[in-house]
């Protein structure tokens, strides 16, 4: 892209790039838009933003990051969810401008070195997926989930309130957990067998890059 010293990359709602003219007042970005930084999978990457623009147009159209998948747009699917400062969100739902500083991770960004994450393996192993348009979202989803897991928050079915440990991830745990991310295959038994596999004590690794 073509840029001068008198022009700004933008990123429009939908996710699309222009050339824009900087503002003449200040020779900064242009009117109405936003200069924000965010680290993504590792990396500060810093934009220029119409502060329309969500954070999954944001990763998709912009930054290429397509692994996190579009599917309702509405918030009402998972397809979408990443990890904002360790914590799952629909991406689709949240403007970019909201995590300005902040810290995202997206299906990408969970290996290491050329190794899955262990719940990217678990997925593998038990079969987790079919046509895998929702798979990013469910791993991203679980890998929160067991982070939760550790952290003793309770689901709508805990039954020990009372429990500030670990909480025991039984399977009506983990489908509560994750009905967040609907899967139109109907993967879910071998969802719930995969995060199953990593329950506590033995997920202890953290989300966070190095
Ligand atoms: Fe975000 Fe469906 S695309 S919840
Ligand atoms: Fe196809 Fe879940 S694996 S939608």
């Amino acid at each position: 892209m073509g840029l001068t010293r008198r022009q700004f990359a933008v990123v429009l709602a939908g996710g699309a790039t222009a050339l824009l003219d900087a503002d003449p007042q200040t020779g900064g970005p242009p009117a109405g838009t936003v200069s924000c930084t965010f680290t993504v999978n590792g990396q500060a990457r810093s934009v220029v933003l119409d502060p329309r623009v969500s954070l999954l147009d944001l990763l998709r159209e912009h930054l290429r990051l397509t692994g996190t998948k579009k599917g309702c747009d509405h918030g009402q699917c998972g397809a979408c969810t990443v990890l904002a400062d360790g914590r799952r969100i629909n991406s689709c739902l949240s403007l970019a401008v909201q995590h300005d500083g902040g810290r995202i991770i997206t299906i990408e960004g969970l290996e290491r070195n050329g190794q899955l994450h262990p719940v990217q393996a678990a997925f593998l192993d038990h079969d987790g997926f079919q046509c895998g348009y929702c798979t990013p979202g469910q791993i991203c989803s679980a890998v929160a989930l067991l982070d939760e897991a550790r952290a003793g928050a309770p689901s709508s079915v805990t039954r020990d309130l009372r429990n500030s440990g670990p909480i025991d991830l039984t399977d009506d745990e983990i489908r509560e957990r994750m009905s967040g991310n609907l899967c139109r295959c109907g993967a879910y038994p071998n969802i719930v067998a995969a995060v199953r596999s990593l329950a506590p004590p033995s997920a202890s690794r953290s989300i966070e890059p190095e």
